[in-house]
């Protein structure tokens, strides 16, 4: 049973709407608290309510600022932790360093695991999080850490609309397996994008198609858009082997460098994404096809049942 004097969701600085949001569809009002950022660019946080004995919540996603947001979501666990809080769970919409999530240069951190360490260091004892960029940085935890995914809630939005002629598309072979869940759940064939970075300029270029996508309507399926490179490349690939309309379902919007104008140049048919980061409202005139669906209530649902020691995994089945 949910025990409202016990649990407790605070919110950082990053994304207050979405832990309202999540607040909201828990029973439970956001925590409060201060945050002070000093002239020598010092963050304090003062938790402004007894956290004793609690189970306790932190939203904080990965967005700009970033570097500041990390190291506030830091302080903010150790204050938790230090004002006796009994367990403390960081809820990570969209994690940070997701993409370092692998020595694939000589001399390089895995940074994504570094944040898993500075989380157990500060006093996090789980971890939720949605969509990571791959499953093995679960592997980086130490503590138990629940994943979950955008699928059920992309999946909605995509059947209220005519399937029939569709087909779900990976932008390269990394995304095939979340892809290939994807179209499993709308009962879609697939179809994937070979796809290449020359470097660390971010610049994506796809190379070839395998699967049929000739006069389909194609939704590409991926796990963020973060300078729209990977996305714009799989609309002109789509486009040139004959696609008949681009839909795009991604979870978390970076939406960084030269995204806006690659996807706008795109010409996408609907751009569909999460709110697992917030999308400024420039963004969301800037493209007219898109649509931000929430995340709230699933992770209020996660939450809920963490804190009644329930299954996670079963609101993913
Ligand atoms: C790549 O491995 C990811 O799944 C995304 O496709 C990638 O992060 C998107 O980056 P960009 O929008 O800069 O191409």
């Amino acid at each position: 049973m949910t025990d409202p004097a016990r649990l407790k969701i605070f919110s950082g600085s990053s994304h207050p709407a979405l832990a309202k949001a999540i607040a909201q569809h828990a029973g439970v009002p956001l925590g409060a608290l201060r945050v002070t950022r000093f002239s020598n660019e010092n963050i304090k946080i003062k938790i402004d309510e007894n956290v004793r004995g609690c189970d306790v919540f932190v939203v904080q996603t990965s967005a700009s600022p970033l570097s500041d947001h990390i190291v506030e979501l830091l302080i903010l666990i150790d204050a938790l932790k230090f004002a006796s809080a009994d367990r403390i769970t960081a809820v990570l919409p969209y994690f940070p360093y997701a993409r370092s999530d692998k020595k694939d240069e000589a001399r390089i951190s895995i940074t994504a695991r570094l944040m898993a360490d500075l989380l157990e260091t500060a006093g996090a004892d789980r971890v939720l999080t949605m969509t990571l960029h791959s499953p093995q940085i679960m592997g980086f935890f130490r503590r138990p850490a629940d994943q979950l995914l955008a699928t059920p809630i992309l999946k909605e939005h995509f059947r209220q609309g005519d399937l029939s002629n569709s087909v779900v598309v990976a932008t390269d072979a990394g995304a095939g397996k979340i892809a290939g869940h994807f179209a499993k759940r709308l009962h879609l064939p697939m179809a994937v994008i070979d796809k290449r970075r020359v470097d660390d300029s971010e610049k994506a270029i796809g190379v070839d198609l395998i699967g049929e996508v000739k006069d389909k309507d194609a939704i590409i399926y991926d796990d963020e858009i973060a300078t729209g490179g990977s996305i714009a490349e799989a609309a002109r690939i789509l486009r040139d082997f004959g696609a008949r309309k681009v839909r795009v379902g991604v979870t978390h919007a970076v939406l960084s460098g030269p995204a806006l104008e690659r996807l706008r140049d795109a010409a996408l048919d609907e751009l569909v994404v999460t709110d697992t980061i917030p999308v400024a409202d420039e963004k969301r005139r800037a493209l007219p096809n898109l649509k931000v669906l929430s995340t709230a209530k699933l992770f209020a649902d996660a939450l809920t049942r963490i804190h009644e020691g329930q299954s996670v995994s079963a609101m993913m089945e």
